[in-house]
């Protein structure tokens, strides 16, 4: 495994990072095998996780706080995130920010997940979703103070909603944001446009996350793949969404190098990016554990093969079931 200095906050994170919404809200899921896949993580030199409160309200906080419990002889960064108080995703431009993140809010579920996690503080505690449009407000940032203070969050971030990298850039330049976590894989480059100049700029970390664009990514899905009832994406891979994804995924297939996969292929993308520290795949399973965190050698994709990537951009405006 390799690391990279994340941002001004100065830890040494693993380029893969563990993404841990698998836990709630994707069906399928085996927890003894997740326990495994996350046990192996660690042992290969995974240090960064990320998980929130709204998977699973609190229970993903909870395996995470069993893990850093486990492997207390490491040291573990542990990045959660606070749901919107009207637990609406994705955020819309017409929210009031005292609908979302008032600052007593931004308390209670700080110490629900202190709780959850079982640790007196968080590394890296994110809004789950933001408008820009709340940047001046003062409320967050007397709750980030005070929480501070007290010793219960050493840095705070950003998740940023799907397809709007832009819509966080005024707050990160408050100087109160140490990191924010997009969506950036090789569809969606937007993120290079604007925000990774700006974070490059202002020193805040970069977390890519959704690398296989939800699995399209993976090369796996087909235009008859369905998703059980109760498995969120059921509602996101509409026919619309899945047929464009499938000829998205199709058209980059002949370009995958012998004897490398399509996630691979996928993961050595973001990780030519040198102004990403750290992404966070979701994985369930030892053998993905394994594969993901063995593209972290250093090793660089062609620059012709990345030029050909970069034509695959795919710029996508939220819609009523992009979530
Ligand atoms: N608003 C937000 O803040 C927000 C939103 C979305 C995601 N996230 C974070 O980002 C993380 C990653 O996003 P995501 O999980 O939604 O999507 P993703 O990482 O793009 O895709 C996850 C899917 O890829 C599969 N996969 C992983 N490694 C694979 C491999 N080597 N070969 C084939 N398939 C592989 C996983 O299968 P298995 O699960 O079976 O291993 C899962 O089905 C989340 O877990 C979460 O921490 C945050």
């Amino acid at each position: 495994m390799h690391y990279r200095r994340f941002g001004r906050t100065q830890f040494q994170s693993s380029e893969i990072g563990y993404g841990m919404w698998g836990l709630a809200g994707w069906t399928g899921t085996d927890e003894t095998e997740v326990n495994k896949a996350l046990d192996r993580a660690v042992e290969l030199g995974c240090n960064f996780f990320d998980t929130a409160w709204g998977y699973g309200r609190g229970k993903s906080e909870q395996v995470l706080g069993a893990l850093v419990k486990k492997h207390s002889g490491k040291q573990l960064f542990v990045a959660t995130k606070i749901p919107p108080k009207n637990f609406k995703w994705p955020s819309r431009p017409e929210y009031r920010f005292e609908d979302c993140f008032p600052a007593d809010h931004i308390i209670e579920y700080t110490e629900k997940s202190l709780r959850n996690l079982g640790t007196d503080c968080i590394d890296l505690q994110q809004f789950h979703v933001w408008e820009d449009a709340w940047a001046d407000r003062d409320e967050w940032k007397e709750a980030f103070a005070k929480l501070k203070r007290d010793g219960k969050v050493r840095h705070f971030g950003i998740s940023i909603n799907r397809w709007e990298p832009q819509n966080a850039l005024n707050t990160l330049r408050t100087g109160q944001i140490d990191a924010v976590q997009v969506i950036y894989n090789i569809f969606d480059q937007a993120p290079e446009d604007e925000l990774f100049p700006l974070c490059r700029e202002l020193d805040v970390a970069v977390i890519a996350r959704v690398p296989f664009d939800e699995g399209t990514l993976t090369g796996t899905l087909t235009k008859d793949t369905v998703f059980p009832a109760g498995d969120w994406r059921a509602t996101y891979f509409v026919p619309e969404n899945l047929n464009a994804s499938v000829d998205h995924a199709d058209a980059l297939k002949p370009l995958v190098p012998k004897g490398m996969s399509m996630p691979e292929m996928a993961l050595r993308f973001i990780l030519c990016n040198d102004g990403v520290h750290t992404i966070i795949p979701g994985m369930r399973s030892v053998r993905h554990v394994e594969a993901n965190i063995a593209t972290s050698d250093g090793k660089k994709l062609s620059e012709t093969l990345r030029r050909e990537l970069k034509n695959h951009r795919w710029d996508r405006e939220p819609t009523a079931w992009s979530q």
